[in-house]
């Protein structure tokens, strides 16, 4: 079971160039969450949902992981059974970083799911193109993201990481989706690492606060964690 647990949020990928969710300018001030991303969407409006998710693959083509995705990958690699890396965001940054074993919580872009039988494929960057069925059952294939509404079989894997986690670090994210103040309560020492204040989160119950971009808070955290681990 890993002592150290780092989760992340929309906020470490920001400096790649990929927008947050709800800072200003977020993709949630452009985009309406019940006409995209939220459980029957695909039913009722599926070919605007489909297109969302391609121009979001399009886009993660162009862009490219930063300072914190590689500090963290490094990290990784140098305490591979001591870290564990979970992240809400569906980008593959950390992995393009060579992270090894990263939880997805909310999906995964570049990769299509059976709406019938689960089976997921990976279109890499491309365009989902509309007559592609799956392989194993011919069923019809979705972005595989979770959606606003629907089950997250992923969590389970977070609140078990969470029960054996000593040392928590948050980045990025601002706590609307996910609640993660009781699991700083739950752990000897956390950092929270957000540009700015969120409303949804009560700072006081972290350890340590740093209010800066991930690659400028990159060598504290690491420093700190590499510390407790060598400790
Ligand atoms: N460095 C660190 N933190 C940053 C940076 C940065 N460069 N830029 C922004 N942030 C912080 C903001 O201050 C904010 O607290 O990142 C947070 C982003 O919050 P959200 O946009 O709400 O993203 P997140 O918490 O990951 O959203 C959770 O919501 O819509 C869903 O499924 C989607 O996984 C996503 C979930």
């Amino acid at each position: 079971m890993a002592k150290v647990v780092i989760f992340s949020g929309a906020g470490i990928s920001a400096e790649s160039g990929l927008s947050t969710f709800r800072d200003a300018g977020g993709l949630w001030e452009k985009y309406r969450i019940e006409e995209i991303c939220q459980a029957g969407c695909l039913s009722w409006n599926r070919e605007n949902t489909l297109t969302f998710y391609d121009a979001r693959r399009e886009q993660l083509a162009s862009v490219k992981p930063n300072a914190a995705h590689y500090a963290l990958s490094k990290l990784h690699e140098k305490y591979p059974n001591d870290i564990a890396i979970i992240t809400q965001n569906v980008d593959d940054l950390f992995e393009r970083a060579g992270c090894k074993d990263v939880l997805h919580l909310h999906g995964f872009l570049p990769r299509l799911r059976c709406e019938q039988c689960g089976a997921t494929h990976l279109i890499g960057y491309t365009k989902q193109e509309r007559t592609f069925t799956c392989k194993s059952c011919n069923g019809s294939l979705r972005p595989d993201i979770v959606f606003f509404g629907e089950s997250a079989p992923m969590y389970e894997y977070l609140y078990e990481a969470i029960q054996g986690c000593e040392f928590l670090v948050i980045i990025g994210s601002s706590g609307n989706v996910i609640a993660m103040d009781h699991f700083a309560l739950h752990v000897k020492i956390s950092i929270l690492n957000n540009l700015e204040r969120s409303d949804a989160i009560n700072e006081r119950v972290y350890t340590k606060v740093l209010h800066k971009k991930a690659t400028e808070a990159m060598d504290e955290i690491v420093g700190d964690v590499e510390r407790f681990l060598e400790q």
